[in-house]
């Protein structure tokens, strides 16, 4: 008896110490999908749809903003955006999704489609009707942007309340004549609707703001790179683009023009700290977020690049959008602010209560389509932006 007593003790305490020394299992990934009746968010579990589908919306961003009612007018709602990765790592449609609660969730298609085949642009009815009028050489182009083994990622969605258009910015990408590399392209691309649900007519892709000749540029052969990449509106309406750029070295924060579709100002005439600023050149800085917070200040997030894995978050802050930043380090605190909770960022939004919301991606490079999406509540502590890890919540 002694000795089963013992040994029982011994499971326990291994056990005990197998959970101290790993904090592993805090954050790692379940194989349960959320039900979205109950009301809460599981970390780590699969995400799905009304239709069953696994939720096909990484590298993207979640706002309110008016959507179709369906009998001519709009409604607000959660309106959920991002990579459909059906197809794996290239050729990413834009999912769109909608809520009421941000448990439940219904797919509206892929708003802005990849185009299976140059052939499809003269013959599917859907691309035919969208590119009426185009020239073969636009047509083209159009397929240069959005083919099947394209780059299309971290897209993001604005509502122009003046001009009534919805707009989509994204990560444009693909390889060159010179070189075979998938990200060589390093551009962003935009395209403009009349509703969240699309269709999107894509209107081009751009190289975007660049180092002044008075700073150091940290990648002098490929001026005006945009790669990760978010949006931002702010309270009086404009509208930003942050991405990242001299060979992912550098942030940039470039001003949009009153209708979304360009920037504020062409790269060659545009006015450095009024068009468009730089922030710690050289930092090596991806997956930007930027919001303003309750407070008034500016927050930015961002991870560190290192492909699918997960690294250590930092945020900045500033008081003014172009403005001086100051480095508030990681936001992320407890077991797994390392690495983010395995997570990468993409998206901080407010639910309608006010509680502030953080969406990292949790890539699976091996199974992009299956990569999971972490939500967890952030907190404002002082001026700074805290996340920490949370098994199973609501908001
Ligand atoms: C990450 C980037 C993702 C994707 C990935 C490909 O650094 O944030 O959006 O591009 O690399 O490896």
């Amino acid at each position: 008896m002694r000795k089963l007593v013992f040994l029982l003790c011994c499971v326990l305490l291994a056990s005990l110490w197998g959970c101290s020394s790993s904090t592993s299992f805090l954050y790692a990934n379940r194989d349960i999908s959320l039900d979205p009746d109950d009301g809460v968010f599981l970390p780590g579990a699969q995400w799905r749809d009304m239709d069953g589908e696994l939720i096909q919306a990484h590298g993207g961003q979640v706002q309110r903003m008016p959507v179709p009612d369906g009998s001519g007018g709009t409604v607000e709602r959660y309106v959920w955006v991002g990579e459909d990765k059906r197809s794996g790592h290239l050729g990413n449609g834009v999912g769109v999704y909608t809520s009421e609660d941000l448990y439940h969730w219904d797919f509206h298609g892929d708003a802005l489609r990849s185009v299976p085949s140059r052939e499809a642009l003269d013959q599917d009815s859907y691309f035919t009707a969208l590119y009426a009028g185009y020239t073969p050489e636009q047509l083209d182009e159009v397929f240069a942007v959005l083919g099947a083994d394209k780059v299309i990622e971290r897209p993001k969605m604005l509502y122009n309340a003046a001009t009534g258009k919805y707009v989509i910015w994204f990560h444009s990408d693909g390889p060159t004549a010179k070189n075979s590399y998938y990200y060589d392209i390093g551009m962003a691309g935009c395209a403009i609707s009349d509703s969240p649900f699309g269709p999107f007519q894509l209107l081009g892709r751009y190289r975007l703001s660049q180092c002044p000749e008075d700073q150091i540029d940290c990648y002098p052969a490929s001026k005006g790179e945009a790669r990760d990449m978010n949006l931002f509106q702010d309270t009086d309406g404009t509208g930003y683009i942050v991405y990242t750029s001299e060979n992912n070295k550098t942030l940039y924060i470039s001003k949009l023009n009153s209708e979304y579709t360009y920037l504020s100002a062409d790269p060659e005439e545009a006015v450095y700290g009024e068009d468009y600023i730089r922030i710690f050149p050289g930092a090596m800085r991806e997956a930007p977020v930027l919001i303003r917070g309750d407070n008034g200040r500016y927050y930015l997030m961002s991870s560190s690049t290192t492909g699918w894995a997960s690294n250590q978050a930092r945020v900045w802050s500033a008081d003014s959008i172009f403005g001086a930043w100051r480095n508030d380090g990681n936001p992320c605190v407890g077991d797994g602010a390392s690495v983010t909770f395995d997570t990468q960022s993409t998206s901080l939004f407010q639910a309608e209560n006010g509680q502030w919301i953080y969406y990292g991606d949790r890539w699976n490079g091996e199974n992009l389509m299956d990569s999971r999406y972490i939500w967890l509540p952030v907190q404002f502590e002082g001026d700074r932006l805290t996340i920490r890890w949370q098994s199973r919540w609501s908001w």
